[in-house]
């Protein structure tokens, strides 16, 4: 078995998986959304003392396995520094006390291999990564051939519900919260502009709609936030299919991924399906409950990197706060 541990930002997760069978044996995750729902986003010191509360917690619940483990596994790269670390010093007390090898896993492989999880994974992919730190299309082939082919050149998808729902005070995450209150709101009613609508550039951006929607909130009353939330969801949404049917003028996809926390957002899916249906190409998405973060995917990965012995030694294994794909 394989424990994999995950604290890149604001959840704290374990999970047990079985090398034989790809079987998730045990996984736990403590959120830690509540504690910064206050601030309206994430606390990054906050964030770090809960994972060193929380980590341990779940550590004890997974002693009945500790002599099958042959791997510890642990998200290095991509997130906040102050968080990874926990993640890494927890794995390496578990590395030299058991005496097992340690498997450094990319948060963002985590977020593409949870299309994967207690299943055979398949290549190639076009896989639109949607979370709270990242926006980016990427060509899968394998585990080793990831091509980042657009990305956010500021905020992310997720980020920028994130700041409109702390706009209007809607606490921490945004992306549920902006969604539900869409639903009845009308989405034409606020014009919006579409980022880099006449850039011929395949890329994405948040910061001028975050901007846009940060003037309607402040000279709108409490009963128009429906009409802005659901006009900013439209907007951020038809963002995404434009630059995705340009990059599908150069290359049609076969079959296509959303992952990470927002692929959760049922609007962007149906949008997505319907820009899919003239390729005739395939949709997959993650079961929901591995959407956001978890402790299942980086040990999914780490099944794959067990297999190929890419073992770090104590000394290599290092975090890396910012994206390397
Ligand atoms: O993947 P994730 O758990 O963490 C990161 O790796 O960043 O993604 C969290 C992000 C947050 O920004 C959250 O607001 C967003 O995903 N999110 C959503 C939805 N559910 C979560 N964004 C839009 N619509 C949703 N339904
Ligand atoms: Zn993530």
């Amino acid at each position: 078995m394989i424990l994999s541990i995950e604290s890149s930002c604001d959840d704290s997760a374990i999970a047990i998986t079985e090398i034989a069978t790809k079987k998730l044996l045990f996984h736990k995750k403590i959120s830690q959304e509540l504690e910064h729902s206050v601030y309206g986003g994430v606390v990054p010191e906050l964030a770090a003392r809960l994972h060193a509360e929380a980590l341990p917690r779940i550590l004890e619940e997974c002693k009945p396995y500790f002599d099958g483990l042959k791997a510890v596994a642990v998200t290095t790269t991509p997130g906040l520094s102050v968080t990874l670390v926990e993640g890494v010093v927890m794995a390496k007390a578990i590395s030299i006390a058991l005496n097992i090898p340690i498997i450094g896993v990319n948060h963002l492989i985590g977020h593409i291999y949870s299309l994967f999880i207690e299943k055979e994974a398949h290549f190639p992919l076009t896989v639109l990564l949607v979370s709270g730190g990242h926006t980016q299309v990427m060509e899968v082939k394998s585990l080793m051939e990831i091509k980042t082919v657009a990305k956010s050149m500021d905020d992310s998808f997720g980020e920028s519900f994130d700041k409109v729902a702390k706009m209007m005070n809607l606490g921490y995450p945004g992306g549920p919260v902006i969604e539900k209150l869409a639903k009845d709101g009308d989405r034409k009613r606020y014009n919006f502009t579409v980022p880099l609508h006449q850039s011929p550039l395949i890329a994405f951006s948040y910061s001028g709609l975050k901007n846009s929607v940060r003037l309607a909130v402040e000279s709108a009353e409490a009963d128009d936030y429906e009409d802005i939330a659901a006009s900013f969801e439209h907007i951020a949404t038809a963002h995404i299919i434009q630059k995705l049917k340009k990059y599908f003028k150069e290359v049609s996809p076969k079959t296509f991924a959303i992952v990470g926390g927002a692929s959760a957002n049922l609007y962007l899916r149906s949008q997505i399906e319907e820009l899919l249906k003239p390729h005739g190409a395939t949709l997959l998405l993650s079961e929901l409950k591995y959407c956001s973060d978890n402790a299942a995917m980086i040990g999914r990965v780490a099944l794959e990197m067990y297999e190929k012995e890419m073992f770090s030694s104590l000394d290599e294994l290092e975090i890396c706060p910012k994206s390397v794909i």
